[in-house]
């Protein structure tokens, strides 16, 4: 994986340390700050047959891998969940050292973000994890889904009445100290995020693939006004560009 901007001129091969300086989380945070993690087709595609698996590269998985090895928490809506099969975050070697060495607890959760509490006390996030999953659902959910997730481990909070509230999700997560947030989609719930305005961060890897018509874009949702980012960081490996934008 080469370094391709900011550089002094040529590409420059990046170390496992230096992606780590470059895509940690700002220091000493003190209020949540919130990056997404997402990967986009060249024609705006985030999935080939239903998954995002189809648009990714071994960079990419590093970058991802890392979003969530330096966090505190994973912010992932109910559909992501599902269609990708999230169970919960596994234990290895250098996500133990990177989470050693910077004094955060060992495994983050997984934060699902459900309005109909729709997640299954037999799906792998709530059956298959170490550290149970945060589930973020509202009032409006039917009591016995809350209970039967509850009673199967899960961390239910209810956050707003007849949908999740946004905002809200991110101050409870901060009210934890949960403050470094890595949200990885998927598009609806993207699309929430950004019209509230709590994307700190794009981490967006454009693969190169033509994927043609159909498929949702990284947002998805009613519109909302545009924000603008700033470019910090390009990478690229084989034709794929790893981009990292903050919020201008
Ligand atoms: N390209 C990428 O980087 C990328 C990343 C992630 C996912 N994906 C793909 O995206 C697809 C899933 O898309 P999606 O848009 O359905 O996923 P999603 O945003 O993960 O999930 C949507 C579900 O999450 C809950 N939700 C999301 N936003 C909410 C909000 N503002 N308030 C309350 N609940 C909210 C709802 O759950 P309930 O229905 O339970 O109420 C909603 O049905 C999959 O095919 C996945 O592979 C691609």
């Amino acid at each position: 994986m080469y370094a391709l901007w900011p550089t002094d001129g040529e590409p420059i091969e990046v170390t496992d340390a230096e992606l780590e300086r470059l895509y940690d989380y700002p220091p000493e945070l003190t209020t949540p700050w919130v990056q997404a993690n997402m990967v986009s087709s060249a024609d705006g595609a985030a999935t080939v047959d239903g998954r995002s698996a189809g648009l990714s590269h071994p960079a990419d998985k590093k970058v991802f891998a890392l979003g969530r090895d330096l966090a505190d928490v994973v912010l992932v809506g109910a559909g992501t969940a599902k269609a990708e099969r999230y169970a919960g975050i596994k234990p290895r070697e250098l996500r133990t050292a990177r989470r050693q060495a910077r004094g955060l607890s060992p495994l983050p959760p997984i934060a699902v973000v459900t309005d109909r509490c729709s997640l299954s006390p037999d799906d792998p996030l709530v059956a298959d994890t170490t550290v149970p999953p945060i589930v973020l659902t509202c009032s409006a959910a039917p009591a016995d889904r809350r209970d039967a997730l509850s009673e199967a481990g899960a961390d239910v909070v209810v956050v707003g009445e007849d949908s999740v509230d946004l905002p809200a999700v991110v101050r409870h997560l901060g009210e934890r100290g949960l403050y470094r947030i890595d949200c990885e989609g998927g598009p609806r719930l993207l699309g929430g995020m950004l019209a509230a305005d709590l994307i700190d961060q794009l981490c967006l890897t454009v693969s190169p693939i033509l994927a043609g018509p159909g498929a949702d874009r990284i947002v998805t949702g009613p519109a909302c006004a545009p924000r603008s980012l700033h470019l910090v960081s390009v990478l690229s490996a084989d034709g794929f560009l790893m981009l990292r934008y903050r919020r201008a």
